[in-house]
């Protein structure tokens, strides 16, 4: 098993090289360690009184959400602002998409008015890809259908670091108890929680797991070197038992086709994260929601705010994650041929 964050790694000795961030399935794990490392610079720059850096100057930031999104597209313009981008947020309701305007010609047009990176939300799984084909600059995904939400996996990972001992989560217990069969949150999870050691439970009524237990017995077999196996299942307290970290998913109502739930009562009666069922869990688990929750539904009010609780945490570090993927990705860090450290202490500026 590979170590997400190796110790002592020269941060430059691993090259970023993608130039786009859609999906989290190519991202190395060295990778992974740069862009945890970078993120801790980026905490670095936030916990001072002025959150500026210059190391975007004048660099083009478009956020493009067809999508309904409190945390992502405002985290992400909060990242953008705080490296000294220039922010343009497009709202499919008030543009042309309205009138019937395509993804394809949207992007070009948003290109010709500027825009170098994208930070675009998609209900259709793929959109990005397309729009990564026409579009000159970067595309970072903010989350698209059931595929894939890159930075909430990212953000997830650096929070559950930040708050287990030795910032190690090899042989930690993760459960994911919601709906997963129509959560990007939860596979791009099994991607960086697989790669960083953990012992990743997945859990939910058999109706919201369906086609996990085939992924599952693929990886158990060892079909994707670096990555760990992992564990579906139905059984809430087999889940939870012991659990380092529990974490609730949205019960998401808009996606759901008729019968796969008898009622959210019942769903609530058998897969709530109350405290009774998170007792369960280790007594120092933290308990975490990629959120929007329904509260009541699948957490507990008393829970998401309980002491256990790092669900604000994890919308906190969604702008230092943002904030180092806007750097690595705009090639900041190449063209100013500084360390993330020195370009915090507002060394050259970047393009
Ligand atoms: N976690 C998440 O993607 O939240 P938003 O939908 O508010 O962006």
């Amino acid at each position: 098993m590979t170590t997400v964050v190796p110790a002592a790694t020269n941060a430059q000795a691993v090259a970023w090289h993608h130039r786009h961030l859609i999906d989290v399935d190519v991202v190395t794990c060295p990778e992974i360690a740069l862009i945890m490392r970078t993120t801790d610079v980026m905490r670095g720059i936030l916990a001072r009184p002025i959150r500026k850096v210059p190391a975007l100057n004048g660099r083009r930031v478009t956020t493009l959400f067809y999508e309904a999104s409190t945390r992502t597209r405002v985290s992400f313009e909060t990242a953008a602002r705080n490296l000294s981008a220039d922010v343009v947020s497009v709202s499919t309701a008030t543009s042309s998409v309205t009138k019937g305007e395509s993804l394809v010609d949207t992007v070009r047009t948003l290109e010709a008015l500027g825009a170098e990176i994208l930070v675009m939300r998609h209900a259709v799984s793929g959109a990005p890809y397309l729009a990564a084909e026409v579009f000159g600059g970067h595309v970072l995904n903010g989350g698209d259908g059931w595929h894939a939400h890159p930075t909430q996996a990212l953000l997830d990972l650096y929070t559950m670091r930040e708050n287990l001992p030795g910032g190690d989560l090899r042989g930690r217990k993760v459960a994911i108890v919601g709906d997963i069969l129509h959560s990007r949150v939860a596979r791009s999870n099994i991607w960086t929680l697989t790669a960083a050691g953990a012992d990743l439970w997945l859990c939910g009524p058999a109706t919201l797991l369906r086609g996990m237990d085939r992924w599952a017995a693929a990886w158990a077999g060892g079909a994707i070197p670096g990555h760990g196996r992992f564990n579906v299942t139905s059984d809430i307290a087999a889940a939870l038992r012991d659990a380092d970290v529990v974490m609730g998913l949205r019960i998401q109502r808009e996606r759901m086709q008729g019968g796969l739930l008898p009622s959210l009562r019942e769903y609530a009666a058998r897969f709530q994260l109350n405290a009774e069922r998170v007792s369960l869990a280790k007594p120092d688990a933290i308990v975490m929601h990629p959120g929007p929750m329904n509260e009541g539904v699948e957490i507990a009010p008393d829970v998401a705010i309980s002491g256990r609780s790092v669900i604000t945490d994890q919308v906190a570090n969604g702008v230092a994650v943002r904030m180092a993927l806007l750097y690595l990705l705009a090639g900041a860090h190449e063209a100013a041929r500084v360390p993330a450290h020195e370009a915090a202490r507002g060394g050259p500026r970047a393009r």
